[in-house]
């Protein structure tokens, strides 16, 4: 039987991501991701790693031997739900199918081992990201002895670079690429290093590789991903590969294939890598570049390590050396201590960046972290979602206006498949990643189009196609 694949893939972080991949196999097995994109593209290798081991993969929640929720801890409403939908599942495991091994994956299976197996009892199998080789033998051991199996070690090297994921992405065009795990950085707020632990960079060879590989299944996209993406180095056996070396080897590779990022950390966005987005085409002229907040006092104490000016600076370098580059960001309200100025300071910061799309947060108080251990989480939920709405009410005028402002203007459309509002439109995103929609004509996916932008809204340029490219 030919696998059917099917993911629907959301954008809020806080929905789940379903891996659909049906394989014939001795067990099915049920994946369910949340969290960020390195998540899904971690599922994709648990996806591997299990077909590899004679294990099959359901997207029947029903026929399922084993279910596997892919989590993530980055705030604790992400925890909340996760925790909501095992409870879910083990009542459905109770009264149904008593012999389901039902396991915790990803960035909860770290803190929460003890918990979740000792005093809630809740799970089968507790395996942490770097620990997705052992799944087979952590399966077998839970099924032969009914116990539950537990592998939360994080690793200094793993990287799984040998290993090919399963794409169950439907569209075939674009696919994601880990190219390094974990984060160094200690964000004052971020429990992403507690989680994944300690930064590691995969070897440049077996990144070529797998982008060679993707060019040759027909995919004309890909986003390159790590937590500190643009950090990446490559110093072993006689390389010395940066990001901005990486990218531009990675560029080289078919004129035909879009190169995107994420995410980059100001710190890390130096010259060299601009030059790399301003003198290859197929480099995309879009850096998410998450900013956290607009006042410098509040940076140091998130321990970003650069000020309000540091980063405006950089805006500005971008803007001159890559000309018409569009930028998207995180932001964080709320924040330890945050005074109405320094929120203040935030939306002073948008004003002059003038982001395309940006990522908003309250801030949610994550345990072990800097902050968690050494500052109060003193600003009221109601002022926190107050000044969450100043920023977002902010962000979506700019973003309309920014849209507004392509009326008229042509771009390079990839098409990734059908628009979500009708069969008789395509949709995809332009070079500078706006999601556009237009009248399907004759073309298909994988097609690139060039249009010419009619309308908008704030967040989906309109657009009548003029030709393939
Ligand atoms: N590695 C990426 C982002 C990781 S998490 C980076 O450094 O930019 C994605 C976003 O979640 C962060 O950029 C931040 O804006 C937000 N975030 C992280 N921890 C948070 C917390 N404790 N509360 C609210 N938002 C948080
Ligand atoms: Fe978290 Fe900061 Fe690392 Fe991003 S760079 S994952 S925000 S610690
Ligand atoms: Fe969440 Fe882990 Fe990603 S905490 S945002 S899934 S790195």
């Amino acid at each position: 039987m030919q696998p059917t694949l099917d993911i629907p893939i959301l954008d809020d972080l806080d929905q789940p991501k379903q891996v659909s991949v049906t394989v014939d196999g001795k067990l099915q097995v049920y994946l369910e991701t949340y969290g960020c994109q390195m998540n899904v593209s971690d599922s994709e290798i648990v996806a591997a790693v299990l077909r590899e081991n004679g294990y099959g993969l359901t997207h029947d929640l029903d026929a399922a031997d084993v279910v596997l929720i892919n989590t993530c801890a980055i705030r604790e409403n992400a925890e909340q739900k996760v925790r909501r939908r095992l409870a879910e599942l083990r009542s459905q495991k109770k009264k149904h199918n008593p012999d389901l091994k039902l396991g915790v994956l990803g960035c909860m299976a770290e803190r929460l081992r003890e918990k979740l197996l000792d005093q809630e009892k809740l799970v089968d199998l507790v395996v942490g990201p770097d620990a997705y080789r052992d799944l087979p033998n952590l399966l077998s051991a839970a099924t032969d002895t009914g116990q539950a199996a537990v592998n939360v070690l994080l690793s200094r090297e793993e990287t799984y670079e040998d290993i090919k994921p399963v794409r169950y992405d439907t569209n075939g065009v674009s696919a994601f690429v880990s190219i390094m795990r974990g984060c160094d950085n200690m964000c004052s707020f971020c429990v992403v290093p507690f989680t994944r632990g300690r930064e590691r960079s995969r070897p440049v060879v077996s990144i070529l590789d797998e982008c060679k590989s993707l060019v040759e299944s027909g995919f004309k996209e890909v986003t390159v991903l790590g937590q500190n993406v643009n950090s990446y180095r490559d110093e072993k056996e006689g390389a010395n590969v940066d990001f901005a070396e990486l990218l531009y080897r990675i560029s080289l590779i078919s004129p035909d294939l879009r190169i995107r990022y994420s995410t980059s950390h100001p710190k890390d966005c130096s010259d060299a890598l601009l030059h790399v987005h301003a003198e290859r085409d197929n480099v995309c002229n879009y850096i998410h570049l998450p900013v956290q907040h607009g006042n410098t006092d509040m940076l140091h104490r998130m321990k970003r390590t650069y000020s309000r000016e540091h980063y405006l600076d950089l805006v500005e370098r971008a803007r001159k050396i890559v000309p018409g580059v569009s930028f998207s960001t995180d932001i964080i309200a709320g924040f330890c201590d945050e005074t109405e100025e320094e929120h203040q300071d935030t939306l002073s910061l948008m004003e002059l960046v003038r982001y395309d799309h940006a990522y908003m947060f309250m801030y949610s108080e994550r345990p072990d972290t800097y902050a968690a251990r050494k500052f109060v989480d003193n600003v009221p939920e109601d002022l926190k979602k107050r000044r969450l709405n100043d920023i977002i009410q902010l962000q979506s005028g700019i973003s309309l206006e920014k849209n507004q402002a392509e009326i008229g203007k042509e771009h390079i459309v990839l098409v990734e498949g059908t628009s979500r509002r009708s069969e008789d439109q395509l949709s995809g995103r332009t070079d500078t990643n706006k999601m556009t929609v237009f009248n399907r004509v004759d073309f298909s996916k994988g097609d690139y189009v060039k249009v010419r932008v009619t309308d908008c809204t704030s967040a989906t340029l309109i657009a009548e196609p003029i030709g393939l490219v």
